[in-house]
């Protein structure tokens, strides 16, 4: 997050006195190669985060406004309201922590915010089941002008795995021009990496840089999760000259007050490179801010779920509206986030129709294969009016890789039954029931025995993997149709909307005949 002009001005002077970003070719020419894993050998570079993270960031809704507080009181809530069984289950505290180093060197938190100190928080934490996310720059200050841990990585390291915390954030604020070129980069953030590793302490090891350098190519081998984008900000499609590039790749000034589109469009260039254990980064959800209709905050949480983004809220939780709620619990829509395939999806079309605001007005489908062989499609409508699309066959199936091939994909023989990810969304009074029914635990008394009002799904008890093999209705959404073999769906998507559709492929009957042979 960028949270001074100051700073911007500092990173802008190191962009400029850096060599343009070196890009890596070989990635981009088999961009869309889905199946075959491009970085060869790619997995989690510490064993951690095979499925995204998820859990809430008090960014975007509280900027510097942290207390212990705000941090036990949102926890809570987010156990009360089933999130944390959803798996949200990081509480990611970011900038403004700390008033500065003691004459040892080491990071004092800031006692009116935190009167307790630290581990204290930990310790509540882990006692309801949820971890503890911390937050640095990897240059002499953080955004908001507090110490930074560039020169005191070890230090910082080992201070943050004496409190027990499981996560950091690490931002790219005043790095004293050490950026320009991936390596430049590469060096600086994995002086970190290797801090964590040495305190034998597990962390996520999540990378706030913003897309410079092109993390998406190497942070892979240093980290859990690499942003890929400028900040968010909470707008649909608004254009923002603070935020000017529209590609990720080479993106010399991500800068800030990137819309919900602007983040999705970047992400089809490099969607190869999101993988088990390092995850593109789309930024915090602002899903529950104001800034948005209650579809276009189904967009941006349906596609950020799509690609495996890391699903951090960044809303009040304590304030959190029934819709809200209801959008940010879809376990539907989860299970594309936590799926094993652990890919992000590929855009087959994307026109430009009926103008809105951005004076374009798209329409796009987005395709994505999962785990257990399931397909998942999202017929996104960013244009200004109700449209009728269709997605055929060849579209979903067909890849770049397969289409001049000879054989042409099984898929297209088979007949796919179409289940409507949105369909079991919460009621307004159901998730009304949610948010006002008595609250479970009060950090003063761990030992209350109420249970949580369940939402409609419980990923401690069954896992998203588990439920789908049951055919769980809460993971498979609602049966509206079926695509016959080389057929085409259909769909009626209303202005700044998506369709998102899981697609299962009946058994073949050519199997059936084989089995009747013997
Ligand atoms: C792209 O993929 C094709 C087919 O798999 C392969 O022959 C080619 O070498 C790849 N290109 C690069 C630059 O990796
Ligand atoms: C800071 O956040 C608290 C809730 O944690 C809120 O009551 C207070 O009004 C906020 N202060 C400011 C200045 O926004
Ligand atoms: C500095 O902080 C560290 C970590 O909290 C603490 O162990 C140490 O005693 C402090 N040193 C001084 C001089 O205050
Ligand atoms: C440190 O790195 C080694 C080698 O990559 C790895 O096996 C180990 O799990 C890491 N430890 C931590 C705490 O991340
Ligand atoms: C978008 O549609 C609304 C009506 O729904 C209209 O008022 C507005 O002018 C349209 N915007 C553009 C850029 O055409
Ligand atoms: C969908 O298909 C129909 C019939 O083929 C066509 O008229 C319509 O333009 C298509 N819609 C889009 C958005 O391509
Ligand atoms: C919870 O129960 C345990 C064991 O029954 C007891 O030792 C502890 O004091 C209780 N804690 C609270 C906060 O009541
Ligand atoms: C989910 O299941 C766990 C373990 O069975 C239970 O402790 C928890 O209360 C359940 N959560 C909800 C929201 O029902
Ligand atoms: C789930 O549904 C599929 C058909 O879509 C079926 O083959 C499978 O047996 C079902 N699994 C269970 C556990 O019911």
């Amino acid at each position: 997050m960028i949270a001074s002009i100051i700073s911007l001005l500092v990173a802008a002077v190191a962009l400029l006195g850096g060599q343009a970003a070196a890009y890596n070719r070989r990635f981009i020419e088999n961009s869309s190669d889905t199946e075959q894993v491009i970085i060869s050998g790619a997995s989690s570079f510490n064993g951690l985060n095979l499925v995204p993270q998820m859990g809430w960031n008090n960014w975007n809704a509280f900027q510097c406004n942290v207390s212990e507080s705000l941090l036990l009181d949102t926890a809570e809530a987010m156990v009360n309201f089933g999130l944390k069984d959803l798996g949200y289950n990081y509480i990611v505290l970011d900038d403004c922590w700390s008033i500065g180093r003691n004459e040892s060197g080491y990071l004092i938190p800031n006692p009116l915010k935190f009167p307790n100190g630290m581990k204290y928080i930990a310790d509540k934490l882990h006692s309801m089941g949820m971890k503890f996310g911390m937050y640095s720059s990897a240059g002499v200050f953080t955004c908001g002008r507090y110490p930074g841990s560039l020169g005191f990585e070890q230090q910082d390291a080992d201070l943050w795995a004496s409190w027990d915390v499981d996560y950091l954030k690490y931002d790219n604020c005043f790095n004293q021009g050490q950026s320009g070129t991936p390596q430049i980069s590469f060096n600086r953030y994995n002086v970190m990496s290797q801090a964590i590793n040495k305190t034998g302490r597990p962390m996520i090891y999540s990378l706030c840089n913003w897309g410079n350098d092109d993390p998406y190519d190497w942070a892979y081998t240093i980290a859990n999760s690499g942003r890929m984008s400028g900040d968010i900000y909470d707008q649909f499609n608004r254009p923002d000259s603070r935020c000017p590039c529209t590609e990720a790749v080479g993106c010399a000034w991500p800068g800030f007050h990137c819309s919900v589109m602007n983040i999705l469009n970047k992400m089809a260039a490099i969607q190869s490179r999101t993988m088990s254990g390092y995850f593109n980064d789309m930024d915090m959800l602002e899903v529950g801010n104001g800034g948005q209709s209650d579809s276009e905050y189904v967009v941006h949480f349906s596609m950020w779920a799509m690609h495996s983004s890391p699903l951090l809220i960044g809303t009040n939780v304590l304030t959190l509206s029934p819709a809200n709620l209801a959008i940010l619990s879809n376990p539907a829509i989860i299970a594309l986030n936590q799926d094993p395939s652990a890919s992000a999806a590929i855009r087959k079309w994307q026109y430009f129709i009926d103008p809105d605001e951005t004076g374009q007005g798209e329409i796009a489908l987005w395709t994505r294969r999962l785990a257990n062989g399931d397909q998942v499609i999202a017929l996104l409508n960013a244009a200004n009016s109700t449209m009728k699309m269709n997605a055929t066959m060849n579209e979903i199936f067909l890849d770049p890789r397969t289409a001049g091939a000879y054989h042409e994909p099984e898929e297209l023989r088979k007949t796919w039954d179409v289940y409507d990810l949105w369909a079991n969304r919460l009621s307004e009074s159901e998730a009304s029931a949610i948010i006002n029914s008595t609250p479970m635990i009060g950090i003063t008394n761990m030992n209350s025995t109420k249970t949580p009002r369940a939402t409609r799904y419980n990923a401690t008890t069954t896992s998203y993997a588990d439920g789908l093999k049951n055919n769980d209705t809460a993971l498979l959404g609602q049966k509206v149709g079926s695509i016959e073999p080389r057929g085409t769906w259909v769909a009626e998507i209303p202005r700044h909307s998506v369709g998102m559709y899981r697609l299962r492929a009946r058994p073949t009957t050519r199997m059936r005949k084989r089995d009747e042979l013997y």
